[in-house]
């Protein structure tokens, strides 16, 4: 089997199981995913070849490349995957360099990255981009074109000055004493201890939390004196973590802020981004900026984000998420999982 096929114009795919050395790609994709292709400990200029039925190490498992390399070795498009094997998989990003679009080559990309999704087991493979981001008008036309369904409101986020949680903070007080007698505390993430880790995991592993949600998957860019878990009674019950959108660090935007089903929608997760923004505001001053999501299901939390927290609406943007259906291992693909023009031969996965 090759470890690359031709898709056009003398241009190969190759699959890489991340994280890898692939610096030439690392362009291709946001600033928040390029540390996954940077020159791993011990790898050489590119990850070893495995054959593809061995197993394979659970993190190594999830994280995958598709990269479209042009015949001089140029980097002409990249897509990556989160592919955590039976539950459904993301497309993180697929960008192919100006030089070499409308020729075929995202199509082929898309077509290999659902592949390597059924092949592990995925369900379904989603996709996600904000309303906000430019071009967006030419990416839905491209994946409409390769047969996936619209996108549809996953989350809507919200921004505003670290220090509207002082006056949040007064105004929620008696809530916030009242979370307090049910439990409610906030731990920093660095003062985690082993145990709690391995039990955020075993959350994660067991498919309780939601795509999206899972409290590592960013963890290396994760500002840690910004990020905390939620606890009732000293027990883990849910988690926010934080990453700065600028070297700076004026700008710090809330993800995968999660509680257990049986503490959600009783204000845990408002009283906890009023205590982080004001942590974030104690740390690194009032007029850093917080930026927080809610569910778009979620329209409690969205009206205590737009209009208790009022000040968190300065500016908002709207997460969109696509979801793919994948047949079951063994089963004929439907339309439109193929490559646009002609569906390109399988690609060896090197692992
Ligand atoms: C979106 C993107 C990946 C498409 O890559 P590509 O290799 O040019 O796409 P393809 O050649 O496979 O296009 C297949 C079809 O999609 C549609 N399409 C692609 N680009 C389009 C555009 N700019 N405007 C309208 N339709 C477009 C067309 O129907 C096209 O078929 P055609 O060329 O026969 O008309 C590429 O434009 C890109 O990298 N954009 C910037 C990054 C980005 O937006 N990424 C998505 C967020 S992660």
């Amino acid at each position: 089997m090759p470890a690359s096929c031709p898709v056009a114009d003398g241009c190969v795919l190759s699959v890489h199981a991340l994280p890898a050395a692939l610096p030439a790609h690392a362009p291709l994709t946001y600033p928040r995913w390029r540390h996954w292709l940077d020159d791993p400990q011990g790898a050489g200029p590119e990850a070893p070849e495995q054959p593809e039925q061995q197993p394979e190490q659970p993190e190594q498992a999830t994280l995958r490349a598709v990269c479209a390399t042009g015949p001089g070795g140029d980097a002409a498009g990249l897509a990556l995957l989160h592919l955590p094997p039976g539950l459904p998989g993301r497309l993180l990003s697929v960008m192919v360099a100006p030089a070499w679009r409308r020729r075929g080559i995202g199509s082929a990309l898309l077509a290999a990255a659902t592949r390597q999704a059924a092949a592990q087991g995925c369900p379904a493979l989603t996709a996600q981009h904000s309303t906000a981001a430019a071009g967006i008008g030419a990416y839905d036309a491209f994946m409409e074109a390769n047969g996936w369904p619209q996108a549809a409101l996953m989350q809507v986020r919200g921004y505003g000055r670290a220090g509207w949680a002082r006056t949040a903070g007064q105004t929620f007080a008696r809530h916030r004493a009242a979370l307090g007698r049910r439990g409610y505390a906030l731990t920093p993430w660095p003062e985690l201890t082993a145990a709690d880790l391995a039990g955020i995991r075993a959350l994660v592993a067991s498919g309780a939390v939601p795509d999206g949600y899972d409290p590592m998957l960013q963890h290396d860019r994760d500002a840690p004196d910004l990020s905390a878990v939620l606890r009732r009674h000293g027990a883990v019950v849910g988690w926010a973590k934080a990453h700065w959108q600028d070297a700076a660090q004026t700008q710090a935007f809330y993800h995968s802020g999660w509680v257990l089903p049986d503490v959600a929608r009783q204000g845990w997760l408002a009283v906890a981004m009023i205590d982080l923004s004001a942590r974030q505001a104690d740390l690194y001053g009032d007029d850093s900026l917080t930026g927080f999501s809610t569910d778009a299901a979620n329209l409690p939390m969205q009206a205590i984000l737009f209009n208790r927290f009022g000040a968190l609406a300065e500016r908002i943007d709207r997460l969109m998420r696509r979801t793919l259906p994948l047949p079951a291992a063994g089963t004929e693909p439907p339309p439109g999982l193929t490559a646009a023009g002609g569906n390109p031969p399988p690609c060896h996965s090197p692992g």
